[in-house]
């Protein structure tokens, strides 16, 4: 019971946000300039209006909070995933933290652009040892998110192995056990010593 209404409440303080950054588009207050998803959204309920299938505002808002549903709890526990099954790969994760902290050539912060033109791509196809197995098969077919997933997570791993270096503390054994959820995170929470590289 307790739970169901912090549920609702949560949900009503989302709504509250959701309904504001809609009011921000349709008043074009945004900073930026360019078009991005629930402008899209705004324009299709525009030429809808004449269809006599409306979509309704609550619609367009329920979307905006499936994507963020869909794409941020997915996203957290691919990265978890991923580290976890890196630190149970320290050789992998040596040479992956190698091949970024070359392609970054000093400079802090990895960029999209920095991956696409260097040796990230080699690294993942010719991994030797072969790579562990993705833990969780990370993708469906049936994803929208997915070449945007990928590339968030892509970065945000780079990112972290090339400024970072992790291990494992001391006597804290790896647990790959998956907890039960609408997604696969994992039962005990990563813990892992980060040190600034
Ligand atoms: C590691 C990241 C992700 C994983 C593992 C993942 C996985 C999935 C899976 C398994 C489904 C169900 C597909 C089906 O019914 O066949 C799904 C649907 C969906 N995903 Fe993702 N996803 C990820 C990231 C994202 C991101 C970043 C976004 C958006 C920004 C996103 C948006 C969606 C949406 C909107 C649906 C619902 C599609 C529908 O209603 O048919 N996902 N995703």
């Amino acid at each position: 019971m307790g739970c169901m209404v912090e549920w609702r409440e949560l949900l009503r303080r989302w709504m509250i946000f959701i309904e504001s950054v809609v009011e921000e588009h349709e008043r074009g207050e945004r900073k930026g300039g360019h078009e991005d998803f629930v402008d899209v959204l705004l324009q299709v309920q525009r030429e809808n209006v004449a269809s006599g299938s409306p979509i309704h505002r609550e619609s367009v808002k329920a979307l905006i909070l499936d994507m963020f549903v869909a794409g941020i709890d997915t996203t957290a526990s691919l990265i978890e995933w991923a580290m976890a099954e890196l630190l149970g790969h320290p050789l992998i994760l040596k040479k992956l933290q190698s091949e970024v902290r070359e392609i970054a050539e000093a400079k802090q912060a990895i960029t999209e652009d920095m991956l696409e033109k260097n040796a990230l791509p080699k690294s993942r196809d010719q991994r030797d040892p072969p790579p562990p197995p993705a833990r969780p098969s990370p993708y469906s077919p049936g994803c929208p998110g997915i070449q945007f997933a990928m590339s968030v997570d892509e970065l945000a791993l780079a990112n972290l192995v090339g400024n970072f270096d992790f291990s494992l503390p001391v006597g804290e054994e790896l647990d790959m056990s998956e907890a039960p959820g609408l997604t696969v995170r994992k039962r005990t929470a990563l813990l892992a010593v980060v040190t600034p590289w």
